[in-house]
């Protein structure tokens, strides 16, 4: 068994990301400039924004973090997603989810000029994922491919088991499994909480990614011999003998899957590691219009 391991590529790719902000500054152009918004204070969008700017600072990006109250009215959200829409010193931003209720985030997704939308929850970059066309995907989905590519993992032909089908992972890692051309171009099955039998389709797997949120569903008797797993999960569990009185496990149970796996991403240090650096490529490439050429 070998791990794939996110927290080492993640640190790789944020290198490569310093040398191309020192090219950019070495051509007269500016840092590249992500953009945060976190409405309210829930304690774990906390945590995930900041790790989101300290990484900024990391690679020598620009970032801005707005803070907004938690009864903040939806359309004075709205009025600062214009705001950042045109302020041509922001390559790209993101609005923190979950948002509190009284707001639709569904507004304020599609409100979010998608050349800025580097988080690429706007429908228009989900479609243009979907046909093929260069686009800012998820930073989740994004990491999986670049952990796939950068462990030369083959997907062609493969069968891939994608457990869990949200927006932002489940879906797009079927369509960009089926998609032709690497790392596509494999066999997708897509597996929810109405499949009749799970262990049918996981046991014939060459490939699985977990994202279902539900700690260790994914047991070893469920794998085949060989198997590569991606566990997207991040689940807190009661653990009495830690000090802060849980751990966290994913969706796969890795101590009785690893034995069987060729190659499993752990929890944490795998799938997690690599999608604030995802968000990053994707600000670089907002700022060198790569996606949408700058006007
Ligand atoms: N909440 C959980 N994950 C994400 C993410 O990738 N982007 C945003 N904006 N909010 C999130």
């Amino acid at each position: 068994m070998e791990l794939l391991d996110g927290k080492k590529l993640a640190q790789d790719i944020k290198s490569e990301l310093r040398q191309a902000v020192d090219a950019l500054l070495a051509a007269g152009k500016r840092a590249p400039h992500l953009a945060a918004v976190l409405v309210g204070d829930d304690p774990a969008s906390q945590v995930y924004v900041r790790n989101k700017v300290q990484s900024c600072e990391q690679v020598g990006f620009r970032s801005s973090l707005i803070r907004l109250p938690a009864d903040t009215p939806e359309a004075e959200l709205l009025e600062l997603v214009d705001q950042l829409n045109f302020d041509a010193t922001v390559d790209g931003f993101i609005v923190q989810l979950p948002l509190p209720r009284h707001i639709n985030e569904e507004r304020i997704t599609l409100a979010i000029a998608p050349e800025k939308d580097v988080d690429g929850f706007h429908p228009v970059n989900f479609g243009r994922m979907a046909q093929g066309l260069p686009t800012y995907l998820p930073a989740t989905p994004y990491g999986i491919v670049e952990m796939i590519k950068r462990y030369e993992l083959p997907t062609q032909g493969r069968e891939v088991v994608v457990v869990g089908r949200s927006n932002i992972v489940g879906t797009p890692m079927a369509i960009l499994f089926s998609r032709k051309g690497y790392p596509g171009d494999a066999t997708v099955t897509v597996c929810h909480s109405r499949t009749a039998d799970l262990a049918f389709h996981t046991r014939r797997a060459d490939i699985i990614v977990a994202a279902v949120g539900i700690p260790e569903l994914i047991k070893a008797d469920m794998v085949k011999e060989g198997v590569v797993v991606i566990d997207v999960g991040i689940n807190r569990i009661a653990d009495p003998s830690r000090e802060k009185g849980f751990r966290l496990v994913g969706d796969v149970d890795f101590e009785g899957v690893s034995q069987k796996a060729a190659f499993i991403t752990p929890v944490p240090g795998g799938v997690g590691q690599m999608t604030v650096v995802s968000l990053l490529m994707n600000t670089l490439k907002a700022a060198q219009g790569e996606i949408y050429p700058k006007a």
